[in-house]
């Protein structure tokens, strides 16, 4: 390894000079977070030379250590590059927010502590809060989708078996004759065809919903090709499809992946002509047909937040960009000021929030990346938490997805104290319609529609393994979690799936060995299934109670940079989707 790694240095040094030599040995050097600050202060140091100088030296070590097909590394750091090398330009290399740079690109200077903020509030708790009481009728149904991922690019016939994060397409360097030729549906590599979202959404309409809701990520994974144009044209043509397919309203939410670069989201602070309004106006235009003037309006004027009323409910939707509290949004570290609310996006659903509870409705929040994960900024995390509690009356939901897997966090009024009388609201993960990280699925719930408390959430999949599935695909309930679920925690027949219930369940999973291995199983519909012994399910029940993400158990240890990418739980690759992350950490993995 050594020897290789010296001969491309010396490989390297010879074609592009000092700013490499610079690079490298400061990449050779990193192993804990005083030498990660330094290697960001080599790279601080090219970047003061211009974007040019940033990209070409450091997309020469990423092809010369092998990280990354050559046409990937390219495209990633001439993508996200110019934001890493705008950010350096702007801090100091040893502050706090060179130290939460080097926990988003390397898993090192995790231990930075928490910036305490009380979230203001315009008004305090109701004395006496607005009961909402079942009356018993029936429950009204409604479907959530989630992580579609459509490659409008997938090619029947291309290889399947490439070496790049998605394939069946052609590439400019894909083989003549594929060994594994991409069919018609979908394959386990490659993220889902125009046909497979098809397939969901004429499933969806089948099952005749009240309204749906989508928690993101319409845009496929071949993030170092993605531009703007392709994000608008991909967000553009699902929401037609949305709308040609479905008869009902559907409440959506924006992903990581629907801009571009890929996570990237500026801060308005950052008066950056790069910004995301690209985004924020190509959905404000596509979603008003379901969510409203007023709500388009707010789409376009809060980066892509909105709040809306469901026709005929006392229901409101709020959608947040979770994307501003992502760690691996590079626009978040252009500073040392600490700015607690990018965006304002948490003083948004503040006022979402004290709008309904004024207005005697109830709220469902919805937002792509849920709060507790490792990839949450600890921060942010907590400050939302803070407007979960105080307006815990008004909100009945919370839903998101990103994970792509099949999911709940519990939040609970007090951590230090998890117990069924504590827990207070929580988070249901959607899976995902792409097939990489397991069979195609979305959720249906049953809603009560007084309290608007979910009474029963049922998974329905496709089997990608199935002969048929090429020919057209066959949807079918893969489980009802209470059906499966209930009977385990002695659930009583009129009590929807609250919070307490969800606690209670976890319990289960913590002693009975057969429901936690059923639970992940679940996970991924029973496909790309991973092993998961005594270790894995103390950290994923550890992480299902962890609505705050300086709750959960994932924070990889400070050190050895790929430790980050050892699986000790369920949670999603920190480094999904982002370039910049892989690459540093291979790199500096690759020179030891
Ligand atoms: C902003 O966009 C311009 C023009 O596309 C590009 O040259 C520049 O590198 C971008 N800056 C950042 C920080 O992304
Ligand atoms: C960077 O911060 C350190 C303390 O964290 C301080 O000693 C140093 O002077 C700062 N450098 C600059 C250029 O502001
Ligand atoms: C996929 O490609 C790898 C080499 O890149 C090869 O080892 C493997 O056998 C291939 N898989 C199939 C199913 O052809
Ligand atoms: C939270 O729980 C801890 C541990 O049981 C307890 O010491 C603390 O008093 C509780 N806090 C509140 C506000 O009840
Ligand atoms: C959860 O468990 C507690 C303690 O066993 C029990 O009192 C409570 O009724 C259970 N709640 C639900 C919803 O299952
Ligand atoms: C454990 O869970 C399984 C279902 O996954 C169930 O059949 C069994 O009865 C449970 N065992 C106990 C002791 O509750
Ligand atoms: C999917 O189909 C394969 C092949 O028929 C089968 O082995 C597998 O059990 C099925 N998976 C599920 C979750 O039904
Ligand atoms: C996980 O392990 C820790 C330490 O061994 C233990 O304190 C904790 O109770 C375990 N959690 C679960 C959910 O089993």
């Amino acid at each position: 390894m050594w020897f290789t790694f010296l001969l491309a240095q010396a490989f390297v040094a010879l074609v592009i000079g000092d700013a490499t030599d610079g690079l490298l040995s400061a990449v050779q050097n990193t192993d804990d977070c005083p030498s990660c600050l330094d290697l960001l202060g080599a790279f601080q140091t090219v970047a003061l030379t211009g974007d040019d100088a940033f990209i070409v030296s450091f997309t020469n070590i990423c092809i010369e250590l092998g990280v990354l097909d050559p046409d990937v590394c390219a495209g990633y750091i001439e993508r996200e590059g110019p934001i890493l090398a705008h950010d350096l330009r702007l801090i100091n290399t040893t502050g706090q927010t060179a130290q939460k740079l080097c926990d988003a690109l390397m898993g090192m200077c995790v231990t930075h502590p928490l910036n305490p903020f009380t979230v203001p509030f315009p008004k305090p708790p109701p004395a006496n809060p607005k009961k909402f009481v079942s009356r018993g009728r029936p429950p009204i149904r409604v479907a959530h989708l989630s992580d579609v991922h459509i490659d409008r690019m997938y090619t029947v016939g291309a290889e399947a078996n490439c070496t790049k994060s998605i394939c069946c397409r052609d590439f400019a360097d894909s083989p003549a004759n594929p060994t594994v030729p991409a069919l018609p549906n979908g394959n386990s590599h490659c993220d889902s065809p125009v046909s497979l979202a098809d397939s969901l959404l004429e499933e969806v309409e089948r099952l005749n919903p009240r309204f749906s809701i989508f928690t993101g990520d319409v845009v496929e994974g071949a993030t170092w090709i993605v531009d703007q144009g392709e994000v608008t044209t991909d967000l553009q043509a699902f929401n037609a499809e949305l709308a040609s397919k479905l008869s009902a309203p559907i409440f959506p939410s924006l992903g990581n992946h629907d801009s571009a670069p890929v996570n990237a989201f500026a801060r308005t602070t950052s008066h950056t002509a790069n910004n995301s309004q690209f985004v924020f106006e190509t959905q404000s235009a596509g979603w008003e047909q379901w969510i409203g003037q007023n709500a388009a309006l707010q789409v376009d004027h809060n980066s892509g937040c909105y709040s809306a009323k469901v026709p005929g409910l006392d229901l409101r939707i709020i959608a947040v960009n979770t994307q501003f509290w992502y760690k691996q949004n590079y626009w978040l570290y252009d500073s040392d000021v600490v700015q607690p609310d990018p965006n304002g996006v948490i003083a948004f659903l503040v006022n979402a929030l004290q709008a309904a509870e004024d207005a005697g409705d109830r709220a469902w929040i919805i937002g792509h990346i849920p709060l507790g994960k490792e990839d949450t900024l600890i921060d942010q995390s907590n400050y939302y938490d803070q407007v979960l509690q105080r307006y815990i009356n008004t909100i009945a939901g919370q839903f998101f997805g990103h994970s792509h897997k099949d999911q709940f966090e519990i939040a609970y009024s007090n951590y230090s104290e998890q117990t069924a009388a504590n827990a207070v609201s929580v988070a249901l993960i959607g899976p995902a319609l792409t097939p990489t990280s397991g069979n195609p699925a979305f959720k249906f719930y049953d809603i009560d529609p007084d309290t608007f408390s979910v009474v029963d959430s049922s998974v329905i999949f496709t089997n990608i393994s199935d002969a048929e599935f090429q020919i057209s695909p066959k949807w079918g309930l893969y489980y009802s979690a209470r059906e499966t679920y209930g009977p385990l925690v002695g659930l009583a027949p009129d009590e929807p799936l609250s919070p307490a219930f969800w606690h209670n369940l976890t319990e289960v999973f913590a002693v009975n060995e057969t429901a936690f291995q059923m639970f992940n199983t679940f996970i991924s519909r029973g496909g790309a299934v991973t092993e998961c012994d005594a270790d894995c399910q103390n950290t994923t029940i550890c992480d299902m109670r962890a609505f705050r993400s300086q709750d959960n158990c994932d924070t990889p240890a400070e050190g050895f940079a790929l430790r980050r990418r050892v699986t000790t739980s369920h949670e999603h690759d920190a480094c999904e989707g982002s370039g910049l992350a892989y690459i540093l950490s291979s790199m500096v993995a690759a020179s030891k």
